[in-house]
């Protein structure tokens, strides 16, 4: 499915929250009677948290993964009066306009390969993706995996592209960047990292990051560069570097797998 921009839908009733989530998702309901799980512009990890859920969900679903869909949800924060729990309540009021919206997949559970083996080359595919992008948060500690209908969904990409929370004016992207993947989820069961890198690198063009990052509302851009033309122009130099450095972590990458016992 390609999209140009993301749907964007009104929250109508905040259900209850999700518990076991560091940063406090809540379930709600919007307007077009849709179930979503909210990532809160007001919650501690901010805006660049939920900057990084568009530009990695939306590129691994670009890439092949199943991702739930991403939504923009406009919050009111009346919703809060109805809400009896004071640290639910601050976080509503905090979160007044856009938020992240996760379509909620009913009945799904956490996964983890014990469960159910992955295929090695969805998981060299996965260990691939989240080396390029930075993510540590696919351990097999919290594999922010979700099965539904037997088939593993991608969640959870806040934590991704670590590099955005130091950004500074004149801001370059580093030449290489350290990624230790040992406790990857994926790394005991992943195929050849090399084949993956084959299949998953030509498609990264300077083209289709442009198109994801046009996805990421104008307001939720780092201002410390400047305007979001430059703030956008500083994700995709990332992507520039750390594709041109991709020989040396899919190497990387490729010695942990063979150091594995
Ligand atoms: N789209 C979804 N459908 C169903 N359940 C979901 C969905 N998204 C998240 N969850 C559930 O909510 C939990 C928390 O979500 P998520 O991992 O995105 O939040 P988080 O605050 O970043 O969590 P953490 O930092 O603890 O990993 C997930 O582990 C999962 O059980
Ligand atoms: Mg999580």
């Amino acid at each position: 499915m390609d999209q140009h921009s993301l749907r964007t839908v009104a929250a109508t009733r905040y259900v209850t929250p999700f518990r076991e989530g560091g940063s406090l998702p809540g379930l709600v309901e919007a307007d077009d009677l849709g179930m979503y799980v909210l990532k809160f512009r007001g919650a501690g990890q901010g805006l660049k948290a939920l900057t990084a859920e568009i530009i990695v969900g939306e590129l691994a679903r670009r890439l092949g993964f199943r991702v739930p869909e991403l939504v923009l949800v406009d919050l009111d924060p009346e919703l809060s009066r109805a809400e009896p729990d004071e640290e639910i309540q601050d976080l509503l009021r905090a979160s007044q306009g856009t938020n992240l919206g996760v379509d909620y997949l009913p009945g799904s559970f956490d996964f983890n390969p014990r469960v159910k083996e992955p295929g090695s080359d969805l998981a060299a595919r996965l260990l691939w993706l989240d080396s390029l992008v930075l993510n540590v948060d696919r351990s097999w500690r919290n594999p922010n995996m979700l099965l539904w209908h037997r088939q593993i969904w991608l969640i959870d990409h806040g934590a991704a592209l670590i590099f955005h929370h130091r950004w500074q004016p004149g801001w370059r992207p580093a030449p290489t960047y350290r990624y230790d993947a040992a406790d990857h989820v994926m790394m005991p069961v992943a195929g050849s990292i090399a084949e993956a890198d084959a299949a998953l690198r030509p498609q990264v063009t300077p083209r289709l990051i442009s198109e994801i990052l046009s996805l990421v509302p104008d307001e939720w851009l780092d201002p410390a560069l400047g305007s979001p033309a430059a703030a956008r122009d500083a994700y995709a130099a990332y992507f520039a570097a750390r594709l041109a450095d991709a020989p040396d972590w899919v190497a990387a990458l490729e010695e942990t797998r063979a150091a594995r016992v």
